[in-house]
């Protein structure tokens, strides 16, 4: 195989670089085939730099032609710098300050990998992180350089009456032949990465927020004309997110302007760009006929976490890509609390735990592990992953729970106060947080440096003639790529121990480990914990609130779990301890042992109990009424998957323990109708997503009637997440009128890009042979858009992450149909290529006929000619022994 560049890049090599530029003037030229580019730079050498160092600039040769290069105003000679695919060396740069000008040409419109500048529905448009500034101009294009950006531009006015970059508007005006111009300058100085620009025909709805000290920020959202009502949810959660940042972390904004831009081709969910967020439309347009309540709560995420990197990410930057995870894990982590305090705490968590355990630990258990903090890449652009920002958001999580809310928040202030205008790390952050609570966090910062997900084990006893019980607690992480040997971890377990009717049970005395209140902070790779006082033999609730992300093995029977399904006071525990139940008989039928009547009867039990407590939501009771996914029951198996008869056995499991409720679920389907107008609030999206999972139930139980109920909800529904959950469950289980609503929803949303890839992800879902050639036939539509990511993403990579029994079909067809597509979209947009490969990383996990296929079909890739870094780079890691 044959990648652009074979290059490992080492965190051990990280130095600085010998010279600095503190300030950037740039002036774009944009026109309709070219924009041209002069960049001024105030470059110094920093102290100790030895006369005749050469300067070396980062410039991608394929985007930029070089035009003139002078310094302090006199044009270089040939001789005295050199620019080659990647880089641009001055010789022998003076050794004091001095003003490097460059000038280039760039073509946006050519630019399909949607980084750098390109055009995107005739916007112009940029994204720089993590690399994309190298393709706009030359610069020291690492996240350490921060520099004051003033930033010109002048545009034909007709195609671009927009003119927006980073900080504040300062000059704009008419600068004859049609054309106009603005000048923007940001005060606070930062990397490259964060650097936008925006150049179109766009409309805008504006808002205003009052910062705790009383200034007045101007903000607006920036779309395509027609879309501006579209764009309400998105203010109204912005304003959200200021003041929470306020209120729970002092963090205050800090320009007089915020503006965000919504764009159609976006390699990403959304931008941070200081002062000038650019996010992908589908994460900014919502009206309840065409975006659904998740759709609804991922812009209200979203907008929140790239509101919140203006603290965590901009103002306090990264030193290097290595610690990416500092300011993405601690932004999920903030952006979770966001939610958890907007919606529902428990809700959250549970979702979020699905999610982790959905994406982080399949990342974690296969071929691409690595550690949130990486010590070594070949493609930065490869480690936008789950474990980077999900895991690093369940490290932050445990520093909050070990240092207590108020612990946690003394470390924040101090990391703010502290490092505020700085590029930094991971250990500049753990040790701002060892401080303020005067702890040691050595063998807590393993968490960052460690891949693989540990395997908690716990096994109890109870000894009643001495009153005590006891825990034996051990933990183990398997091997990883490129890390053999695994050290203990520190883990927060909080439990609590509970008595015969739920209520929690006390104890006079413990040892064996650090217990303090309900928590069992756990840092050795094994121990024996003993309480005393103990009068009944109580049923252990571990691992609470998921307080450390782990797996977690315990011999709790059935009966036990069934008790902790009705009892325990943690919401978290009582949604997994039904999650078991409903993997144990997973498991056991996979192996041959078919459950019991009695024991689907009880789990069905259960299930209807939940239903009928007044106490839980809706949405927790949507949650909950779920069996595990196809995935983590592979997950579970961890060795010799079948997907195919993994489906199968979910399916009858559903029918086994679902069909006998059928009457109760209908009537509770029935009593949560509801002729309300949509709104998107917790309480209202809560009932939504029950009666779907309701629905869902009945039609894959096969209810008697429920395949036209789904149908009925189908053609009534006054919103899109009623219509959409009806047709993926008739989809899903491919009913009688699954083909005819699948028709009908493309012949009535097919105009709208952002419908449309909703059902391009359902059509790709179905779990039937002939979705290969559906899914061919619409890429091969004359008018598919083979260059937009999210609809690439939409059909291709839901049939790769999603559909596992046709993506692992034996006969290999699945396998072959992606790695087609993915050779044909890398030469286009090598980073989508890459994402959508990363479906293949269940493969060595797989039963040993697909498992072989999977290994042909990814070596014949691998000889197939020159792949992206991206490609290239996922695909070496995924063959590597
Ligand atoms: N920093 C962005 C975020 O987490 C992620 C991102 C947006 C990104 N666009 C990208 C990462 C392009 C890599 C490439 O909010
Ligand atoms: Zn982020």
């Amino acid at each position: 195989m044959r990648t652009e560049t074979e290059h490992t890049i080492y965190l051990k090599d990280y130095a600085p670089s010998p010279y600095r530029i503190s300030h950037v003037d740039l002036d774009f030229a944009i026109g309709a085939e070219t924009t041209r580019v002069r960049a001024l730079l105030t470059v110094e050498p920093r102290e100790g730099t030895e006369p005749g160092t050469p300067l070396v600039l980062d410039g991608d040769g394929d985007e930029l032609a070089l035009g003139s290069i002078a310094i302090d105003g006199a044009p270089l000679m040939l001789s005295a710098y050199l620019a080659d695919g990647n880089s641009l060396v001055i010789n022998e740069p003076p050794l004091r300050r001095f003003i490097l000008e460059t000038e280039v040409t760039l073509r946006p419109e050519n630019n399909t990998r949607l980084m750098g500048l390109y055009r995107s529905g005739g916007t112009w448009c940029t994204q720089c992180e993590p690399e994309g500034f190298r393709r706009i101009t030359y610069y020291l294009d690492r996240p350490d350089n921060l520099a004051v950006f003033t930033v010109r531009m002048t545009a034909p006015r007709e195609l671009a009456p927009v003119l927006l970059s980073n900080g504040n508007l300062v000059e704009q005006g008419d600068a004859g032949d049609g054309k106009h111009f603005a000048v923007w300058e940001d005060p606070f100085p930062k990397p490259a990465y964060l650097f936008a620009l925006v150049a179109g025909d766009l409309g805008s709805i504006t808002g205003s927020f009052t910062t705790m000290s009383g200034r007045e920020v101007a903000l607006a959202i920036y779309c395509t004309h027609g879309k501006e009502e579209q764009c309400l949810w998105a203010m109204d959660s912005l304003k959200r997110s200021m003041a929470w940042d306020e209120k729970r972390f002092g963090r205050e904004y800090d320009l007089d302007i915020f503006n965000i831009v919504a764009v159609s081709d976006f390699n990403f969910g959304a931008m941070e760009n200081k002062g000038l967020n650019i996010f992908n439309d589908k994460l900014v347009f919502a009206q309840p006929e065409t975006a659904t309540d998740a759709d609804y709560e991922g812009i209200e995420r979203v907008i929140a976490h790239e509101y919140f990197h203006n603290w965590t990410g901009n103002r306090i930057t990264c030193r290097d890509w290595f610690q990416l995870c500092l300011k993405e894990g601690l932004t999920v982590y903030r952006d979770q609390e966001f939610t958890s305090d907007e919606r529902s705490r428990a809700v959250k968590r549970i979702s979020d735990v699905v999610t982790l355990r959905g994406a982080q630990f399949p990342e974690d258990g296969g071929p691409l592990a690595h550690p949130p903090r990486p010590d070594q890449y070949r493609e930065i652009n490869n480690f936008y992953t789950a474990t980077v920002y999900e895991k690093g958001a369940e490290i932050v999580r445990m520093l909050a729970t070990l240092l207590g809310e108020a612990g946690f928040r003394k470390g924040m202030d101090l990391y703010f106060e502290r490092h505020d205008g700085e590029a930094t790390t991971i250990e500049a952050f753990l040790q701002v947080f060892a401080e303020a609570n005067g702890v040691d966090l050595e063998q807590f910062k393993i968490w960052y440096l460690q891949a693989g997900t540990p395997r908690l084990t716990v096994r109890d006893s109870y000894d009643a003639q001495s009153q005590t019980y006891q825990l034996k607690l051990s933990q183990e992480t398997k091997p990883t790529p490129g890390q053999p040997d695994k050290k203990p971890l520190v883990l927060p377990i909080k439990f609590d121990l509970l008595g015969p009717n739920g209520s929690p049970v006390s104890w006079s005395g413990v040892s064996g480990a650090e217990v303090r209140d309900n928590m069992i902070v756990l840092h050795s790779a094994e121990a024996e914990i003993v309480f005393t006082g103990v009068a009944n033999k109580p049923v252990p609730s571990l691992l609470r609130e998921f307080s450390a992300p782990v797996h977690l093995d315990t011999e709790l029977g059935m009966e036990d779990r069934l008790f902790l399904a009705r009892h325990d006071s943690d919401p978290f525990n009582r949604w997994q301890s039904l999650q078991d139940v409903g993997m144990n008989l997973a498991l056991e039928a996979l192996g041959g042992h078919r459950w019991s009547d009695e024991a689907a009867r009880a789990l069905g039990d259960a299930f209807a109990e939940t239903l009928a407590s007044p106490g839980l939501d809706d949405a927790f009771q949507a949650l909950a009424l779920t069996l595990p996914a196809e995935s983590q029951i592979a997950r579970s198996l961890g060795q010799d998957v079948d997907p195919a008869s993994i489906h199968e056995v979910r399916e009858s499991l559903i029918e086994a323990v679902f069909g006998p409720l059928a009457g109760r679920l209908l009537a509770a389907y029935e009593g949560l109708a509801s002729g309300e107008a949509y709104s998107a609030d917790a309480r209202s999206n809560g009932r939504r997503a029950l009666r779907n999972r309701l629905l869902a139930l009945l039609v894959a139980s096969k209810a008697p009637g429920a395949a036209e109920l789904a149908e009925q909800q189908y053609a009534n529904a006054g919103n899109m997440t009623d219509r959409l959950a009806a047709l993926a469950a008739s989809a899903g289980a491919w009913t009688e009128a699954a083909p005819r609503l699948l028709e009908d929803f493309r012949q009535r949303f097919g105009g709208n890009p952002l419908v449309l890839d909703k059902w391009l992800a359902v059509t790709a879902s179905v779990p039937r042979d002939e979705v290969i050639e559906r899914i061919r036939h619409i890429l091969a539509e004359p008018d598919f858009p083979k260059t937009n990511p999210n609809r690439l993403r939409s059909l291709v990579g839901t049939f790769a992450m999603s559909n596992p029994t046709q993506f692992a079909r034996l006969d290999g067809a699945g396998f072959r149909f992606v790695v087609d597509f993915v050779r044909d979209i890398d030469p286009i947009n090598p980073q989508v290529a890459a994402r959508i490969l990363t479906g293949f990383r269940v493969w060595p996990m797989l039963e040993k006929n697909r498992r072989e296929t999977a290994k042909i079909v990814l070596s014949e890739l691998q000889s197939a000619g020159t792949l992206s870094r991206n490609t290239g780079d996922i695909l070496s890691r995924m063959l590597a022994e």
